[in-house]
């Protein structure tokens, strides 16, 4: 604790102490403390764009409208995509200068919950199914946030990976999956990007609320990691002020009554609580205050790099799940689908941004092609009116060489505060492309939304383009690869799932109101998959190009104690520019305890030109083969012969090298 801030601690009252550690009345700031020149600082959501909200006068309610136009970049599920780390940095950049540019201190992301059940209502908002990749990704991006002045806020800490109950329900999981599924991705982003705030989750973990539960938010987050930034709670989650303050739950946000801090008084008063608990947290909210109001710095907001910006992020995240050759499009062609005009680009809830401009689909395709005839083909309520729409467009299809359908899904059925019944499509949608396939014989798929989808008519479809929820420019970007203007380099962050069912946590998803067994452990998403050789729609690490690449002479060097590599030349054999990523998963058969049959453990994004050749080097140490020991209650290495698998997904083998530890 610096000097300036000693001072400052010994000249506030309790009082101005404990209300230090509730939220201003305005909802989105600290608390300030004219008296002593304490300033304010702001906060607003979100991951995927600044959502700084007018003041009530200029607004109408709690929705996207009233807030600041600012760029709306794809969401996180897409970006993960891209497996590209150094563009999701580049994004987390550009969010910092725009939170600074709208005065804003603190912006209220990434989200990074591991993706448990593909029926997460906010799978859209979170990265991956793998706590490695995501937690790359989210290290990129808070690096990139934080080098503007911004601070990001680290959340929702932790298992906050349902939204069913996401109040109340009690979450249960066996150490080892908490450490090597369920904590990693938060351990890697705060040992590796220092997040200045951490967001404390709803739900409750071992029977406490997140919000309140000192071993997770004292014993591991601040003593076991070292963690010394402000652990704010997530919105309304402190349920008890003194309990949450004792964990380490240094603000509980939003202000709701004078309650919260004048329980904190009474406690001190009455001895129920060390003042020296009080100081410590009223402590670590003045250095996020002072260091917040020193780095602010003036940015202009510059909404058309952000637009461009996220237009080349949405272009590299679109995932090609199936091509028979007719992507790109190179015949006459014509378009169905209502998200084609009125195109879903972000999912429902906080992160909700009001973006700068957008595009359709329709309109940057007519752009390229000319005048492509359109069918609006289905709408939500549109009642006796739906057949009317359906016959218009299965006759539209019949009329041309071929045709591109847009679906996706709706604000209903992706948001926060709800999960999803089923992967499926909207019912209107799937029975118009039932019909759309049995009139041409040649049609593309392409699909609007922030996590798995169950894909109808998949053997009758000619391609299929998953674009996730693109952002403000995502028309754009979509139709730079359905032109062939760019090579599709996206991969799946999470597996396709042939079916529900197949999924590991079928059978003890939301089957009690209370809490939540995480049984299934560490063999989630393809970690389940493809060690019990479950058969998926789309594996992890997925996606088509428009080029081939050879891999030539892979090699591992190094080994010991020291880093080993593995070395591999990589060819695009194709007449276009393309991107590639090397992913490299480890594995080890004769293991003396249970593992998945392959883990993610080193990847990378890499461009190569038409015929190019480079070498890829992939970097693993000791750290990566550790497995989390229960008894020993820490990580630990085990000696003997692993396996690299060099891949191109998970269930697709290039190689496989062995590795020895001594
Ligand atoms: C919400 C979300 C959280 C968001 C906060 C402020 O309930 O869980 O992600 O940042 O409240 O809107």
């Amino acid at each position: 604790m610096n000097e300036e801030i000693r001072k400052l601690l010994k000249q506030m009252t309790l009082e101005e102490k404990a209300r230090l550690c509730v939220g201003a009345e305005s909802n989105w700031a600290t608390c300030a403390i004219p008296r002593l020149g304490i300033p304010a600082v702001t906060m607003y959501d979100g991951p995927v764009g600044v959502r700084r909200e007018m003041a009530e006068s200029e607004g109408d309610g709690f929705n996207q409208h009233n807030s600041y136009p600012a760029t709306c970049f794809p969401s996180l599920s897409t970006v993960s995509m891209s497996w590209n780390v150094e563009a999701v940095g580049e994004m987390g950049r550009l969010l910092g200068e725009q939170a600074q540019a709208l005065g804003v201190n603190i912006l209220l992301g990434p989200g990074i919950n591991h993706k448990r059940t593909p029926l997460g209502g906010r799978n859209f908002e979170y990265f991956s199914e793998d706590p490695y990749l995501t937690g790359q990704l989210g290290v990129h991006y808070v690096n990139g946030l934080q080098s503007t002045g911004t601070a990001c806020s680290l959340k929702h800490f932790f298992a906050n990976n349902t939204e069913y109950n996401r109040h109340s329900i009690d979450i249960k999981i066996g150490e080892r999956a908490c450490r090597e599924i369920y904590l990693a991705a938060f351990e890697t982003v705060i040992k590796q990007a220092r997040p200045k705030t951490v967001m404390s989750a709803y739900n409750r973990f071992d029977g406490s609320f997140c919000s309140e539960n000192k071993r997770l938010l004292t014993d591991i987050l601040k003593i076991e990691w070292g963690y010394e930034g402000v652990v704010i709670s997530d919105w309304g989650a402190v349920h008890d002020r003194v309990k949450a303050l004792e964990a380490g739950c240094d603000l509980e946000m939003p202000y709701q009554t004078e309650e919260s801090a004048a329980s904190l008084v009474r406690a001190v008063q009455e001895g129920r609580l060390d003042e020296k608990i009080l100081d410590r947290s009223v402590a670590t909210l003045l250095e996020l205050i002072c260091e917040l109001k020193e780095s602010e710095r003036e940015y202009k907001l510059d909404l058309e790099t952000g637009h461009e910006k996220a237009r080349e992020l949405a272009a590299e995240s679109a995932v090609l799940l199936k091509n028979d050759g007719a992507l790109p499009l190179r015949t006459d062609f014509c378009v169905i689908g209502e998200l084609a005009e009125t195109p879903r680009i972000q999912g429902a809830g906080s992160s909700r941004v009001n973006p700068y401009r957008v595009s359709s689909p329709l309109t940057e395709l007519r752009n390229i092609y000319g005048n492509v005839a359109y069918a609006k083909g289905y709408g939500a309520n549109e009642g006796e009116l739906a057949e009317v729409l359906a016959d218009e467009a299965a006759s539209l299809a019949k009329s041309v060489p071929a045709v591109l359908f847009f679906a996706g899904l709706d604000d209903k059925t992706e948001s926060e505060n709800c999960d999803r019944k089923d992967l499926m499509l909207p019912p209107e949608q799937i029975r118009l492309l039932e019909k759309i396939v049995a009139a041409n014989a040649n049609v593309i798929l392409v699909l609007q939304a922030g996590s798995v989808i169950e894909i109808p008519c998949l053997d009758k479809l000619n391609a299929v383009l998953f674009a996730g929820l693109g952002g403000e420019s995502g028309a754009e970007a979509l139709a730079d690869i359905v032109s062939g203007k760019i090579s599709p380099s996206g991969r799946l962050s999470e597996t396709f799932v042939a079916k529900l069912s197949d999924n590991p946590t079928y059978a003890t998803y939301a089957k009690d109101p209370e809490r939540m067994s995480y049984s299934e452990g560490i063999f989630t998403g393809y970690r389940y998959y493809d060690s019990e050789e479950v058969e998926v729609a789309f594996p992890f690490g997925y996606g088509l190009g428009y080029t081939d690449f050879v891999y030539e002479n892979p090699v591992v060097s190094g080994g010991g104690d020291e880093e080993f590599v593995l070395s591999v030349e990589i060819t695009n054999a194709g007449n276009m520019d393309a991107k590639e990523v090397v992913q490299l998963y480890v594995g080890k058969k004769d293991s003396k305890v249970q593992r998945p049959k392959k883990e993610l453990k080193a990847f990378c994004k890499i461009a190569l030109a038409a015929k190019e050749k480079k070498v890829v080097r992939l970097t693993l140490n000791q750290q990566s083969l550790r497995y989390y020991d229960e008894t020993a209650r820490q990580f630990v290495l085990e000696k003997g012969c692993y396996e690299l698998y060099l891949n191109k997904n998970v269930s697709e083998n290039i190689a496989v090298l062995p590795l020895t530890i001594n």
